[in-house]
């Protein structure tokens, strides 16, 4: 049998690439890989400790707030906070970015992005949920405390980027911009363990995923591309998890799509801390992710921290060709 690799020995083995790296990186993404076991053990027991559920208020952008939301955010920042590799944190659950206050945090190199659970409508429900994460070096001097300047830097700046998804197993895929690993964690070990080394996106792909259910409140390219999918026989797979659906076309080649709509004229994804690492993950993986106005969406200006962005994503071909749908169909004067 051949010897199982841990998350752990793989990120210190990566390491070791990169002669002047101080750990401080390495330090994170481990720290990031325990924080989700915490995760995941709750998510997993969520129906036995009565914290399913609403909490009673909504985020940022106007979603409802389920109490595991909560837990798993307040999980991530403690966990970050008692670490000393992370200088602050801009989450969906915050409605402006934390520093954290440790010396050793204050000073350090890095900031962390999260959407600490996605997908939350599925919760109650018992099916598949995530987490998505991006890492970027400050840019403000990092004697100092952070600032919002460290946050507001465009996808094209992620150092590192990643997903767990809390699934029939639950698995880690994370890069640092060579390339794509995933890890699957072993219950009896409570370790992840290597088992996507080199994750490729197929070119072309059988699946589409979008929210089909709001045909006529799209454009009319968009309707004319999901016309073309489905008259190409493709399967329309849409859990209304980003995580899971992008997992999904990842391992079987496919297309993610949520664009505006008339009730979100803007999407309804947010850019940091959702469609940024998801975009980094599908391109290092040989994939393409794209905005409606086909603009590459690691290459748009990041502004603000709860950024709504339109992301179509997935395999090269599939993007190509509504790329080319949007050129054929869209309005000249729009
Ligand atoms: P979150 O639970 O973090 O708010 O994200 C939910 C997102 C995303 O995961 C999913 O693709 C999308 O919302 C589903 O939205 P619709 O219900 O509008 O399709
Ligand atoms: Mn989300
Ligand atoms: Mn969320």
């Amino acid at each position: 049998m051949n010897r199982i690799t841990t998350l752990d020995e793989f990120i210190i083995d990566k390491q070791k690439d990169f002669p002047f790296a101080t750990g401080e990186l390495s330090g994170l993404l481990r720290d990031i890989g325990v924080a989700a076991k915490i995760v995941n053990r709750e998510v997993n027991r969520a129906g036995l400790v009565n914290i399913l559920g609403l909490d009673g208020s909504t985020n940022q952008t106007g979603d409802e707030v389920k109490k595991l939301d909560i837990f798993a955010n307040n999980k991530i920042i403690e966990y970050m906070e008692n670490s000393g590799e992370c200088s602050g944190i801009a989450s969906e659950e915050l409605e402006d970015f934390i520093k954290l206050p440790s010396k050793a945090n204050k000073e350090a190199k890095y900031v962390l992005v999260v959407d600490p659970l996605d997908g939350s409508s599925n919760i109650d429900v018992n099916v598949s949920v995530g987490t998505i994460f991006g890492i970027y070096r400050r840019v403000t001097d990092h004697k100092q405390e952070c600032t919002i300047e460290d946050f507001l830097q465009p996808g094209n700046k992620l150092v590192a980027a990643g997903y767990i998804l809390y699934g029939t197993s639950t698995i880690l895929i994370y890069t640092t911009g060579n390339g794509v690993n995933g890890f699957t964690l072993d219950p009896s070990l409570g370790e992840f363990c290597l088992s996507h080394k080199d994750l490729t996106i197929p070119e072309y792909g059988d699946f589409y995923s979008i929210n089909q259910g709001y045909y006529l409140q799209f454009d009319l390219e968009m309707r004319r591309y999901i016309d073309h999918c489905s008259d190409s026989k493709r399967s329309l797979r849409y859990i209304g998890s980003m995580v899971s659906d992008v997992h999904r076309n990842i391992i079987y080649g496919g297309i993610f799509l949520y664009p505006v709509t008339r009730k979100n004229p803007l999407g309804k994804l947010r850019i940091l801390y959702e469609c940024n690492p998801m975009a980094m993950i599908v391109e290092q993986c040989g994939g393409r992710a794209i905005n409606s106005n086909l603009e590459r969406i690691l290459d748009v200006p990041v502004t603000s921290l709860h950024q709504k962005s339109p992301i179509m994503l997935g395999s090269k071909h599939l993007v190509n060709e509504y790329e080319e749908f949007v050129m054929k169909y869209r309005p000249q004067n729009k």
